[in-house]
Order: structure tokens, then C-alpha cells, then sequence
């Protein structure tokens, strides 16, 4: 598939309705892509475990149940995907706020919530099964910095200028509104805020997940940028997923 033919189809549209071909238009450069909006959206033949939806050429995956949370909490995960090195690699401060988004039964909120003692950590999810099951365990295990949000398909539902970091773990594959819930994240973070997404490689054809709940690590930078993040780096210590840090 062409990742991005269908940027060009709207830079062409673009520029055709704002009449840049005006001979009175003082001259510009045309963009060599056009900014992502949801129009950037479209439609396909649905693949192996994708939703038949695309945002910026690629097929938006299906959400995952909340059947599938014993797989989440599978004991070999610690040793399958380094989630330990991955949790000592976040640049957590004791006071900070960290939204887990897509956080599923909350396998990372109950890691982060004791290295945020003085802080807190919203976990987001759109599936209120998972967020039952994760505010039992917070309660239990008495984390009682860990706040559960129900959040919409298309808004993550954080205050504006309110979250340090952000983790989506092979969740941001999955949202239908990617566009939307990237650019409501935006406006949550702080100034300084580190967006930390975490994917599958989809370069790598030894990492045996299905496609769709793959990304290429410069498919998401564009995903990101388009709705106004800025990438930082990418550490590639993980056996499976990039690790990729966005700024606002
Ligand atoms: C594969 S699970 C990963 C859960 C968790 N991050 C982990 O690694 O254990 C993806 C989760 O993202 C959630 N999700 C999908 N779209 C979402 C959205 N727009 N906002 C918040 N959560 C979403 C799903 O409900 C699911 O629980």
C-alpha cells in the first residue's frame, strides 16, 4: 500500500480550493504534505485483525477485549517484552503525573503508580470492564495514587496542562480517532511533558504479532506530527517494540 498517496490527494484538493493557482496569490511553496485532519481517514478491505479504517495509510487495528486481559497479564510478559527494562528506561520525576492511556487491566499503572508516590497516575481506557478489573486491583494492592478515567473513542479526557508523561503501550494502534485523541492529548500535556508510545516493530518480521498491531517507527512519527508532537528519540532496547519520545 502507499502510505502516502492519500496526503498528496489532499494537497492537491487544497491547494485547488484555496485558489493558489491565482496568478494574484503571491507565490509560496506548496507543502510536500498536507496536514493530517480527520479527513486523512478512509476506508479499507479489512486485514487480519483490522478495522477497515485507515488514518494516514495505515489500517487501524481492532481494539482489543477486555477477554484478552489474561493475555496482558500473562506471566512470561516481564521476560517476552522487557516490560522492566522498559519501565526503568521512563524519565519519571516522584511527583509527576503520568496518564496511562489505553492502560487495559493496568499492568503499567500498578508498576508506576509506587515510583510516583508524591504524584499520581490517571489510567484511561474507553473498555469499562478493564477499568472495573483495574480499580479492584488498585484497591487491593492499596495505590491509591491511581486514579481510573473512562475515556471517550475520540478524547482522553485529561485536564489541559495537567500530565508530565504519557505511556500508550500497544494501545495507539487500536484507537478509531487517532487524530482527535492525539490532538486532545496535546492540549493535556504540560509544556514539558515526554509522550512515551511504544509499538510493535512493524520493520521487524521476526516480532510475531499481527500486522495491523504493528507500526513502522516513521509511520508513527507522522501520526504524531500531525497532531503537533515533536520526536525526541527512540530507544531500541526492547526485544519487540520501539519506545518512542514525543515532545509538545
Ligand atoms: C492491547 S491493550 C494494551 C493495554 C495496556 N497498555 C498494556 O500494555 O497492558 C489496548 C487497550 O487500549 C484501549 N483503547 C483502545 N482505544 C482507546 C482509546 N481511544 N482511548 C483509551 N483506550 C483505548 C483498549 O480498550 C485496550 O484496553
Amino acid at each position: 500500500m502507499n502510505r502516502i498517496a492519500p496526503h498528496i490527494t489532499l494537497a492537491c484538493a487544497a491547494l485547488t480550493m484555496c485558489g493558489c493557482g491565482d496568478r494574484t496569490t503571491p507565490a509560496i511553496s506548496p507543502p510536500l504534505v498536507a496536514p493530517a485532519t480527520a479527513a486523512s481517514y478512509g476506508v479499507c478491505e479489512p486485514g487480519e485483525g483490522g478495522s477497515g479504517k485507515t488514518y494516514m495509510g495505515r489500517e487501524i487495528a481492532e481494539v482489543m477485549g477486555h477477554t484478552g486481559l489474561d493475555w496482558l497479564e500473562r506471566s512470561e510478559r516481564e521476560q517476552e517484552e522487557r516490560t522492566d527494562l522498559l519501565i526503568g528506561m521512563l524519565p519519571i520525576r516522584a511527583s509527576d503525573a503520568i496518564a496511562d492511556i489505553g492502560a487495559g487491566s493496568g499492568y503499567f499503572t500498578m508498576r508506576l503508580a509506587p515510583l510516583v508516590p508524591e504524584g499520581v497516575v490517571y489510567a484511561t481506557d474507553i473498555q469499562p470492564e478493564m477499568l472495573t478489573v483495574l480499580e479492584q486491583r488498585a484497591r487491593d494492592e492499596g495505590k491509591w495514587n491511581v486514579m481510573p478515567m473512562l475515556g471517550k473513542i475520540d478524547d482522553c479526557g485529561l485536564a489541559p496542562d495537567s500530565v508530565d508523561l504519557a505511556l500508550l503501550v500497544d494501545a495507539y494502534h487500536e484507537f478509531s480517532h487517532p487524530f482527535e485523541m492525539m490532538q486532545s492529548l496535546h492540549a493535556a500535556m504540560k509544556p514539558n511533558g515526554i509522550v512515551v508510545l511504544v509499538e510493535y516493530r512493524l520493520e521487524d518480521p521476526s516480532v510475531q504479532i499481527k500486522l495491523r498491531h504493528k507500526m513502522s517507527e516513521d509511520q508513527a512519527k507522522a501520526e504524531m506530527a500531525a497532531a503537533g508532537f515533536h520526536w525526541k528519540k527512540t530507544l531500541s532496547e526492547l526485544p519487540q517494540q520501539h519506545v518512542m519520545l514525543f515532545g509538545k
